[in-house]
């Protein structure tokens, strides 16, 4: 066991960045300590001003109408959350607010907002968990391993994210839009404040279905408690906007790639999403 990096053979070096990289380290650091919360909060010296959606203004600004007040409760970054997704109109306002939104710690340690994938005029949301390294980086949902076994579990009964038919196609996010570090589960308090975006996010696309991949996603939409295995394969309606719609819970790919036996039960499942898809009139 080397007992210095100086000790190290190429192979332990390679093993250990390995280690660091599953952890969730993705950036080399200097000699120095750099406060990179610090800088997240100081404006960007390059960043263009964005212009700002009119129905944003208004929530925006009962949100800024707070000055020196201590920092808000969860209870109020939930409301806050949902003023400010009910005031958007449309997807870009959604992406944009949420762009914005920085009262969720995440978006300090994030890369990137990683927000939707696919098609929004697809029959199917698809909610899964969080965005993990890859989809960090990329700024999109599920295109690291996981994602790739959510393709294929979508083609083998016909649907693609990016099919131009909306009843073939799949609109992809997940519970939070920032990555937890080190892949942890995000907690219940940041579930919950991004929960207010993904509700809107249903109004705004109108999905005639919806798919939970894991139990994060079905707990926080459905808000029960119990674990995947018991919901799995189970049919719920969830009441959103007015409308009252159907969600099927399954198992998550990454869930899969770690016990591939139980894919015959994510087959199953989604022989019974096609059957669903089939009956749509
Ligand atoms: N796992 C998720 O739940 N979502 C992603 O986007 C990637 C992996």
């Amino acid at each position: 066991m080397p007992r210095t990096t100086a000790d190290m053979t190429p192979a332990d070096a390679a093993a250990a960045l390995a280690w660091l990289v599953q952890m969730g380290a993705d950036e080399a650091i200097g000699e120095k300590p750099v406060n990179r919360l610090a800088m997240a909060e100081e404006p960007r010296p390059h960043a263009a001003p964005r212009a700002e959606a009119p129905q944003l203004r208004a929530a925006r600004d009962t949100v800024a109408a707070r000055p020196n007040q201590p920092k808000p409760s969860a209870a109020d970054t939930v409301q806050d959350a949902r003023a400010i997704a009910a005031g958007c109109t449309s997807l870009e306002a959604l992406a944009e607010a949420l762009g914005r939104f920085d009262a969720c710690p995440l978006r300090r340690t994030a890369t990137n907002l990683c927000f939707l994938d696919g098609n929004p005029r697809a029959h199917v949301l698809l909610i899964g968990e969080a965005p993990g390294n890859d989809e960090d980086l990329q700024g999109k949902p599920f295109v690291g391993r996981s994602g790739q076994l959510l393709d294929r579990m979508l083609a083998a009964i016909g649907l693609a994210r990016h099919a131009e038919d909306p009843a073939r196609s799949v609109l992809i996010t997940n519970t939070i839009f920032w990555r937890p570090p080190g892949n942890r589960k995000p907690t219940e308090a940041e579930t919950a404040m991004c929960m207010p975006f993904v509700l809107r996010l249903v109004e705004l696309t109108r999905p005639r279905l919806i798919v939970c991949a894991g139990a994060t996603p079905t707990q926080r939409m459905m808000n029960l408690t119990d674990g995947i295995l018991k919901l799995r394969g189970r049919w719920f309606d969830v009441a959103i906007g007015g409308e009252c719609i159907p969600l099927l819970a399954t198992l998550h790919p990454a869930y899969l790639l770690r016990q591939p036996a139980q894919k015959r039960l994510a087959w199953r499942d989604l022989l019974s999403l096609r059957e669903r898809l089939d009956s749509l009139v």
